[in-house]
């Protein structure tokens, strides 16, 4: 069976204590009332990771990290390599969010490149995909979202392809307090997992996990997790509250 995940992602928020305090709340809270067949993974900024490996350690929550080099090591100012991410315990990583795609011009080549060396470092990748309004109001929604996992992940073999979780994230819904609907959220999964299938067979797409994001919070996630192919979500906004999130991780 597939793995279910609620994956916060922090973006560029929190200082040194808040970020402290906030995955202490969150590890107080879940340690409480734990779904166990929920993964929990929490991606602060770096500065913050390997306090947030430390604090999570003797307890079920993952981190991740929300970019990485796509060099191993070297003369790369600025940086971070999937190595040093391994080295403190990092197990997950967001690729391809749109907002790197967007203000970072990520194109497909480079997300390909970032998606192998995490791989080659055993970290996995929460690979990010979906469209812009216009896109969608286009009905071209589904062409987009192929594109940019077809350009990015079909190079892969199929036991590397089995590493990846997925999270479409319409880019419209980000930030916006305008959640995609369990339908609209529903039928690109479905697609999502269609193409996959094609591409690696039943029983890959039937493993793989695919997480929806987009202004996902503690009221419409339940409706949002019951459907068959949404297996958690990518929360941005609402990760940043612990009881707000926890509540989202019991929404399963
Ligand atoms: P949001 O962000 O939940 O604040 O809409 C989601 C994301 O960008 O991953």
């Amino acid at each position: 069976m597939r793995k279910k995940i609620v994956a916060g992602n922090w973006k560029m928020n929190k200082t040194f204590s808040e970020a402290d305090d906030l995955i202490f709340k969150i590890s107080e809270l879940i340690n409480e009332n734990y779904p166990m067949d929920v993964m929990v993974v929490v991606c602060p900024p770096f500065p913050y990771l390997e306090l947030a490996t430390d604090l999570t350690q003797d307890n079920d929550i993952s981190i991740g990290a929300q970019n990485v080099s796509n060099h191993d090591s070297g003369a790369y100012t600025g940086e971070v390599a999937a190595a040093m991410l391994k080295s403190i315990d990092v197990e997950y990583c967001i690729i391809g969010h749109s907002e790197r795609r967007k203000y970072f011009n990520e194109s497909s080549k480079l997300l390909a490149e970032k998606v192998n060396i995490l791989l080659k470092n055993d970290i996995i990748p929460i690979f990010c995909c979906g469209e812009l309004l216009p896109e969608r109001e286009a009905n071209n929604h589904f062409n987009i979202v192929e594109k940019q996992i077809t350009d990015a992940l079909w190079h892969l073999d199929s036991e590397q392809f089995k590493k990846i979780v997925l999270a479409y994230e319409p880019v419209w819904a980000i930030g916006t307090g305008v959640n995609a609907t369990p339908e609209q959220a529903q039928e690109m999964h479905a697609f999502i997992r269609g193409i996959i299938s094609t591409k690696y067979g039943t029983e890959v797409a039937e493993n793989t996990t695919i997480l929806y994001g987009g202004s996902c919070n503690s009221k419409n996630a339940k409706e949002l997790f019951a459907n068959p192919d949404v297996d958690g979500g990518l929360i941005g906004g609402a990760s940043l509250k612990a009881e707000e999130f926890v509540k989202i991780i019991e929404s399963f």
